[in-house]
């Protein structure tokens, strides 16, 4: 089989299709012959080598595949053969097979596209957790979704339009139209204004309920003084810092110097909280994710939660659909295909 092999940190001549023997599954788990595989901007970050969750190198990455089940570890286990299923996949997935835990592997419903399926687990399951398990998102309430556009973004905003909360969004300019679209009520331009006087006059002064932030840094200290009153702050990401080389590096320690310190009493007075998600250290909970993906897969049955793929790559065009993200050009999901 062939498979994505990030081969140290770098740009994306870094990057190699290579080939590899198929993996043997064990008992409990199952051989995905993958369709589609998602990318995701935490690849780009581990190219870059500023991702520490990140395997060592030369890896494989790939957190979420979609494909059908072709040999499983346990005679017990023969049901699942032929069966099309969405994968989450600790690595490896960018790759034409996959072993799998089963208890990370969930049903494709026939409704959806391979590749459609495979935008499904990492964007939807951190916006889950973002609006609803941590940031109990309500009806009538604010929130304002940095990145609006991206992969998280988009799923984002599919719930919390079907919470009927207020939506305020930021992205380049050029995204707009597609956001307001697709059901944004406030796209703000970021990239060429200060977005914090946006969102208070917007707001009345008063500012949202909800933030969710994958900038980073400095950020997030603007991010929190657009709380208002029993406002929640969701950290889950240090876009900020993305970048080749030393320029990378100081990205990232810049962002860790500017890192706010929320003070309990701080907290206590303006009546806010803050929180963080990474999805990436949930492995051990495998009963909280069934359960928000079960979430999702029935907004897909009842016809809200629509994954939006922007553009599929062939794994040969790996590089390009790397670029293709740090151009900042994606409007939600790139996914790579054999
Ligand atoms: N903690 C978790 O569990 C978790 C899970 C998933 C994702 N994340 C984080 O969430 C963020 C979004 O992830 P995603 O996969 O959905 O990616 P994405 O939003 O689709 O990423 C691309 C977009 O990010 C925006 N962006 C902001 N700063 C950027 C920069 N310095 N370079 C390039 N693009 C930049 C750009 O949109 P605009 O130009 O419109 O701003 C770009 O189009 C990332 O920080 C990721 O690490 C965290």
């Amino acid at each position: 089989m062939r498979q994505i092999v990030t081969t140290r940190n770098g740009g994306i001549e870094v990057l190699e299709l290579q080939e590899a023997p198929d993996p043997t599954p064990r008992p409990g788990e199952a051989l995905v012959a993958v369709k589609a595989a998602g990318l995701n901007f935490a690849d780009i970050l581990a190219r870059q080598g500023l991702y520490p969750d990140g395997p060592p190198k030369p890896c494989v990455m790939g957190y979420e595949v979609s494909g059908v089940v072709e040999a499983v570890g346990d005679a017990d286990e023969q049901a699942l053969l032929g069966k099309r299923v969405i994968a989450l996949t600790r690595f490896k997935g960018q790759a034409e097979t996959v072993v799998v835990p089963l208890p990370q592997l969930f049903e494709k419903p026939e409704s959806l596209a391979f590749e459609q399926a495979a935008a499904i687990p990492v964007n939807y399951l951190t916006a889950y957790g973002l609006l609803i398990a941590m940031g109990g998102l309500r009806k009538g309430e604010g929130v304002l979704i940095h990145n609006a556009g991206g992969g998280v973004g988009l799923a984002a905003l599919e719930i919390a339009r079907k919470i009927g909360a207020v939506t305020y969004g930021t992205a380049s300019p050029s995204k707009h139209d597609f956001l307001k679209n697709h059901g944004l009520d406030h796209p703000i331009d970021y990239r060429t204004q200060d977005w914090l006087p946006v969102i208070k006059k917007l707001t009345g002064n008063r500012g949202v309920e909800l933030v969710i932030d994958p900038i980073g840094g400095a950020h997030w200290k603007k991010s929190y003084k657009a709380l208002r009153h029993t406002g929640r702050l969701g950290v889950f990401g240090v876009s900020a810092a993305s970048a080749n080389g030393l320029k990378g590096k100081l990205g990232l320690l810049k962002a860790a110097i500017q890192t706010p310190w929320f003070h309990p009493f701080g907290l206590l007075n303006k009546n806010r909280g803050v929180f963080g998600l990474n999805l990436g250290h949930m492995w051990n909970e495998a009963d909280k994710i069934a359960e928000w993906f079960e979430a999702i897969m029935a907004g897909v049955k009842e016809g809200w939660i629509h994954p939006h793929v922007d553009k599929a790559f062939r794994f040969d065009q790996i590089r390009e659909a790397h670029s293709y993200i740090e151009a900042r050009k994606n409007i939600g999901k790139i996914v790579l295909v054999p």
